[in-house]
């Protein structure tokens, strides 16, 4: 079987080992969506990892979800993020940005403008809003002539990415955020081309690719994906069937990876691992399952085809999580207080083993 320690080649990166760090929103971006000093030392402790994929950052101000999460979509915010990836590559790591458009599930509390989506339909959940949690506001639904713009922050964000220093770039198409948004049968309401069959809901998802592979070459492009997903109130209709159909419009075009969530049942999540040609990242949980990814899981999916196993938190409390795995050290537990608290203080302050 595959060696959860042993190196993959991906695109022009050769991954010392298929330990990945999943996306992680952080919430301790500066005003105006800048990067910081911390969020450096964050990243960098963790760059013994295959590859970083960072916390979700929103590629336009009303592609914002949470308060607090960076940008890539102004000069400043894209200069803030050179001392990320410059602490990540001294390290001796490689770090992809998550592209995160939040589409519905975002507030005027927080960006100031109205949320969109493909249809105005509120999110049944809370949103996060400077004044904290509150139900998701009705979306206004995008023109037809209006998409593709949506489709286009997403390569721009991704050239800025480039120009940051990051290695390549990651589309958030899971969880029921923009991309996933459309694939939904219960928030894509629409009746244009975006909408109704498979090949309308698919089509939001395959421009926004096919636009950042034009920017950025397919390389370094990837898309992650949550295939019967429920996260963010979002429902999908013939999910194998949705999912095949996207995959076979994706596969083509050479992409870095694509990373699934196991949100549907494994015989499905198999069938997408035989229909995807190149590399596949597999994260066995899905947000907010109970247990976390563990070793075993990842062993398990690696039988199963996966090609990389992303851990997501075991790595906010285990930054040498790769020399812990190695080791067979025990992988401490993380304080869920401390994902979204602000601050340096269960940010920073998990040590290493041999420290601990
Ligand atoms: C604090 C926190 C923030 C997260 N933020 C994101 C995000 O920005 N983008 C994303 O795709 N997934 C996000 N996730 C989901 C994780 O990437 C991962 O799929 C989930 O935690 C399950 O994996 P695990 O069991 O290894 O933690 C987040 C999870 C946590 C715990």
């Amino acid at each position: 079987m595959t060696d959860l320690l042993s190196s993959h080649r991906l695109g022009a990166l050769t991954l010392p080992n298929r330990v990945v760090m999943a996306p992680m929103t952080r919430v301790r971006a500066a005003a105006r969506g800048l990067a910081t000093p911390s969020m450096a030392t964050y990243y960098a402790q963790r760059a013994t990892a295959g590859l970083i994929v960072s916390e979700g950052v929103q590629p336009s101000l009303v592609g914002q979800s949470n308060p607090g999460t960076p940008g890539l979509y102004t000069d400043e915010q894209t200069a803030s993020w050179r001392q990320v990836t410059d602490a990540v590559h001294a390290n001796g790591g490689r770090i992809f940005a998550q592209l995160m458009h939040g589409g519905r599930v975002s507030h005027p509390d927080t960006t100031g403008l109205q949320p969109v989506g493909p249809s105005a339909v509120a999110a049944a959940a809370d949103v996060f809003t400077p004044k904290g949690p509150q139900p998701a506001p009705v979306p206004r639904a995008l023109e037809t002539a209006e998409v593709s713009e949506h489709a286009r922050a997403y390569a721009d964000a991704a050239a800025r990415a480039v120009a940051a220093g990051f290695d390549g770039v990651e589309l958030h198409g899971a969880n029921g955020y923009l991309i996933s948004q459309f694939l939904s049968s219960n928030a894509n309401l629409r009746t244009d081309g975006y909408g109704g069959s498979v090949a309308g809901r698919i089509r939001f998802a395959v421009e926004a690719v096919t636009a950042t592979v034009a920017a950025v070459g397919a390389e370094r492009t990837a898309i992650r994906l949550s295939p019967g997903g429920t996260f963010g109130g979002v429902e999908e209709e013939r999910v194998p069937e949705l999912y095949a159909a996207l995959l076979s419009e994706l596969a083509p075009l050479g992409l870095a990876y694509l990373h699934l969530e196991a949100t549907s049942a494994e015989d499905v999540l198999i069938g997408l691992r035989r229909a995807w040609p190149g590399t596949l990242i597999m994260n066995p949980a899905a947000p907010m399952s109970p247990k976390q990814t563990d070793r075993a899981q990842a062993d398990h999916w690696l039988g199963l085809g996966a090609d990389l196993i992303s851990f997501g938190r075991a790595f906010i409390a285990n930054p040498d999580l790769v020399e812990r795995l190695r080791i067979g050290a025990p992988i401490a537990p993380v304080e869920e207080v401390g994902y979204y608290q602000g601050g340096d203080d269960g940010y920073l302050t998990y040590p290493a083993y041999r420290a601990a």
